[in-house]
């Protein structure tokens, strides 16, 4: 391993890895890193090269299969500490699924990068306390999931305009909306869309931070990212808001016609048809459409608030 000084801790890392899952690697998905007796969250940030199986060629990837073997940057949300930086043996990793534990790759550590330990969190005076005090009310990320047609923003739209009237300061992050913009570069493949509730995730942090109400209306439809998210919050400020809607009757409704796209093959990776929609375990409101408005749903809400 190389290292540029004698700092035992670090938290960026050029590594390869060789994954195993049939499920093939999501770069900005969080996994979890074993390494040594040291267990925490690791994100495989960008893969460096893929290595041809046959000719060993470096070639562009933006995935790993089964079977395939690359170079990686590897960021862990905890430093891991190493004990001896000479030792040649213990390099080794396992990155795991948080989830059902299982193992979905091995690597070896190869590379300590310095970057994060040049950034430095900068204090400042005014913080969300104060920002939330001025505007007299308590900051909260509330997060609609949900399939395509279900209903999220509907309710979305009329809980904020319900707190708006009750003076409360809000935003809301529609989908649709921010992929003209903040997210215009992203599709609808999986990886496509963890990097998307990444991103909007870490905007809904900053409006917190900024003394918000902040609803979120993304479909956001895999576990792995909708705990990603909730973990960049306080326990009290993030509250996942599930719209219950049969796909049926999603497909019934088909507002934007993409469904029958969907179908007929002319459009690909749609949630609930040739994409998964994971629907949460324990959401802190479950709304059930077929037997609310969506004005009492979204009173349902407010009461939550
Ligand atoms: S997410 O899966 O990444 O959370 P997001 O909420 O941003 O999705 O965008 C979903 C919206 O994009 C849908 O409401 C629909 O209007 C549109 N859309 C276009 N193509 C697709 C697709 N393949 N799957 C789902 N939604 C799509």
């Amino acid at each position: 391993m190389t290292v540029e000084n004698s700092s035992a801790t670090a938290n960026q890392f050029e590594a390869d890895l060789l994954w195993t899952s049939e499920q093939p690697l999501i770069p900005g998905r969080q996994y979890q890193i074993k390494f040594a007796s040291q267990q925490t969250t690791a994100t495989v940030t960008a893969i460096k090269y893929r290595m041809d199986n046959h000719s060993g060629a470096r070639l562009a990837a933006r995935t790993l299969h089964a079977k395939e073997a690359g170079r990686v940057y590897l960021y862990t949300d905890e430093f891991l500490l190493f004990e001896d930086l000479n030792s040649e043996n213990n390099l080794n990793f396992l990155l795991t699924d948080w989830q059902t534990n299982k193992t979905l790759g091995t690597g070896t550590i190869d590379f300590v990068l310095r970057r994060a330990t040049n950034l430095k969190w900068q204090a400042l005076t005014i913080d969300k306390a104060a920002r939330s005090a001025q505007k007299q009310q308590t900051p909260k990320c509330i997060w609609f999931t949900g399939l395509s047609g279900s209903g999220k923003s509907t309710i979305a739209n009329l809980l904020e305009k319900q707190l708006h009237q009750d003076n409360r300061h809000t935003y809301l992050l529609d989908g649709d909306n921010i992929r003209h913009g903040l997210c215009r570069d992203l599709g609808f493949t999986d990886a496509d869309r963890v990097e998307n509730i990444r991103r909007v995730a870490e905007v809904a942090r900053l409006m917190v931070d900024a003394g918000l109400i902040v609803l979120v209306s993304f479909i956001s439809p895999f576990r792995s990212e909708r705990r990603m998210a909730r973990e960049l919050f306080a326990a009290d400020e993030f509250i996942e808001v599930f719209i219950d809607t049969q796909l049926a009757e999603c497909e019934r409704r088909d507002v934007k016609g993409l469904y029958a796209k969907a179908r007929s093959g002319a459009l690909r990776n749609f949630t609930g048809i040739d994409s998964p929609y994971e629907p949460p375990e324990s959401p802190e409101i479950h709304i059930q459409t077929a037997l609310l408005s969506p004005q009492a749903a979204a009173m349902d809400i407010l009461k939550h608030l």
